[in-house]
């Protein structure tokens, strides 16, 4: 693989990363991740938009501009040959020589990386077919999740909780809600109706989110921003997530209990058709 750093495109292999930067000594960066459908990327300038928005949230220089930050993905996508897959970008705040909690200077450049994940048919994946199975955990992450910084440690420990479980992937409970997915945001379907948490800062606000919720809204659905608890979801006719990577995913048990009749319903699997239809 070719991948970036800091302005290169270098083999995996010789791609180098101070050990002192904050990234890897405090988890003090973002990341993004944007797919890739037919070599073309999807929603990118929304994934730029909210690049943008972290990096300032956590008071660090955006070290490029949208186009240049286009330029550098499609580089990438070319010089891998990805048709289908991922691209990770991560900024982080920088090399200051040394340790320290308190930030450093306007003299250190934040670190840019980025790669590829190729990922052939991710838009087939057959899992959609079937749909997945999730437990809920309870959510114990700090309390600026709208912030994508690459703090994952609990969201990794959820998914091993789930693995444990014999299912795919886990859903945070804060206060008897459901927040999110450990990697994606979370809805129930009443009806024509989708419910899904309100945006704040105690959920990503998904790229992925706004285009489903924006085309559940022209195919004439109804869209419900409101709490949920996980009594309710159980007793819902579908579930599903949405992220980059999964799109439109649906979710057939929750906590061991069958959502609707345990497969895919037919809102879910028809928003996910739309998003591909859209997106691509
Ligand atoms: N995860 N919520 C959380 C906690 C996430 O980590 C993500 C994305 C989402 C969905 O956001 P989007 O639709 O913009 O992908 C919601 C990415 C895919 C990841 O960490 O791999």
């Amino acid at each position: 693989r070719t991948v970036y750093v800091n302005g290169d495109y270098l083999p995996e292999t010789e791609a180098k990363v101070s050990v002192f930067d904050r990234g890897f000594l405090m988890a003090d960066g973002v990341y993004e991740v944007t797919s890739v459908l037919g070599g073309k990327l999807i929603d990118f300038q929304g994934h730029c938009v909210r690049l943008a928005r972290s990096l300032s949230e956590l008071d660090m220089t955006n070290p490029m501009t949208d186009a240049e930050w286009l330029a550098m993905h499609r580089e990438l996508v070319a010089q891998n040959g990805i048709q289908d897959g991922m691209i990770y970008l991560q900024v982080t705040r920088g090399n200051p020589g040394d340790r320290d909690f308190a930030f450093p200077g306007p003299d250190v450049t934040p670190t840019v990386v980025a790669f590829t994940q190729a990922k052939p048919g991710l838009a087939e994946n057959p899992q959609a077919a079937i749909g997945i199975r999730v437990i809920s955990i309870p959510d114990i992450r700090w309390g600026r999740r709208d912030i994508k910084t690459v703090q994952l440690l609990y969201p990794s420990m959820g998914k091993m909780m789930a693995k444990k479980a014999g299912v795919d992937d886990a859903w945070f409970v804060e206060e008897g809600h459901v927040t999110e997915g450990t990697s994606n945001n979370a809805y129930i379907v009443k009806g024509n109706r989708i419910i899904t948490r309100p945006l704040s800062s105690d959920i990503l606000h998904g790229i992925t989110r706004a285009a489903v919720l924006r085309f559940a809204a022209e195919a004439q659905m109804v869209v419900e921003e409101r709490l949920f608890t996980v009594e309710e979801a159980k007793q819902a006719d579908e579930a599903f997530i949405s992220s980059a990577s999964a799109f439109v995913m649906p979710v057939v048990e929750l906590d061991g209990a069958q959502i609707g009749t345990g497969k895919p319903g037919k809102l879910v699997p028809r928003l996910r058709e739309i998003y591909l239809e859209e997106m691509r």
